[in-house]
């Protein structure tokens, strides 16, 4: 049957001239990397987009070195390992599909990249699926395997609830209880998707500024010129 309409979690980023809250994105990536990339790839992302939510150069360099990249050939025709690096791509936790299928029951964990462009309710999905498991209604029966969300198409999902209490610990010292781990990694996700709209909104802004100023000259020049035909 149909999902079940998501609830909103009420995302700064919502409104028009709204910003991703830096400190939500920090918690939200450390949701990703702790739970998430164990099945869900973000293959659209690279290590130095990072730095835009405020991790520190260093910061970015230790995540990025901690993964063996595959690189070459090299000047004898070999491939070979090296640690990442700012430029490379985010490690993916499977080499291919039939990878992540095998270790899945079956099931494929989507890439996250565009996710919340992907699906209607973007990060009011994410936040409403990962908060939105319990045991199934009266007559409901689950297939083998499967989940009960009535957020998921179907109210059946491949997936488990992937969060529990604590699941991460984070820098800032916030609670990590389910709710506050799925709004972050809905932030975090929902910024992945777009991480240009941050400039636009700003853009916006300067040109609505541009616009005013450029009218008050064009107001104060107005009255000057025509001040001595009165
Ligand atoms: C599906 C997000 C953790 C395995 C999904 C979907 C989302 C998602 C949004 C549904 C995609 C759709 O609408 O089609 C997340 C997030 C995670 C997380 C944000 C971390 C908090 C995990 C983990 C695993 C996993 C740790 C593996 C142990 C799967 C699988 C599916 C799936 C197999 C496909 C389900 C199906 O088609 O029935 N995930 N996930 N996920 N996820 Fe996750």
């Amino acid at each position: 049957g149909d999902a079940e309409h998501p609830r909103s979690g009420h995302f700064s980023f919502d409104s028009a001239f709204g910003a991703f809250d830096r400190a939500a994105l920090q918690r939200g990536y450390a949701v990703y990397a702790g739970v998430c990339a164990n099945c869900h790839s973000l293959r659209l992302l690279s290590y130095r987009n990072l730095l835009d939510i405020g991790l520190t150069e260093e910061q970015v360099r230790a995540v990025a070195g901690s993964v063996e990249v595959t690189d070459g050939p090299n000047d004898e025709g070999q491939m070979f390992q090296r640690p990442g690096r700012l430029s490379d791509r985010f490690h993916r936790p499977f080499a291919n599909d039939n990878a992540a299928r095998a270790a899945n029951n079956g099931a494929l964990p989507p890439d996250l990249s565009v996710i919340t462009k992907a699906r209607h309710g973007g990060a009011n999905y994410i936040y409403s699926l990962l908060t939105g498991y319990h045991e199934p209604p009266a007559g409901v029966t689950l297939g083998q395997g499967m989940n009960y969300n009535p957020y998921f198409p179907g109210g059946q999902i491949a997936m488990a609830a992937p969060l529990n209490d604590g699941a991460v610990e984070y820098a800032d010292g916030t609670a990590t209880s389910v709710d506050q781990m799925a709004r972050d990694v809905a932030t975090f996700l929902a910024w992945a998707s777009e991480p240009e709209t941050e400039t636009r909104k700003r853009m916006g802004i300067k040109i609505l500024i541009f616009l005013a100023v450029a009218g008050f000259i064009a107001y104060g020049v107005k009255r000057k010129i025509w001040a001595d035909l009165h």
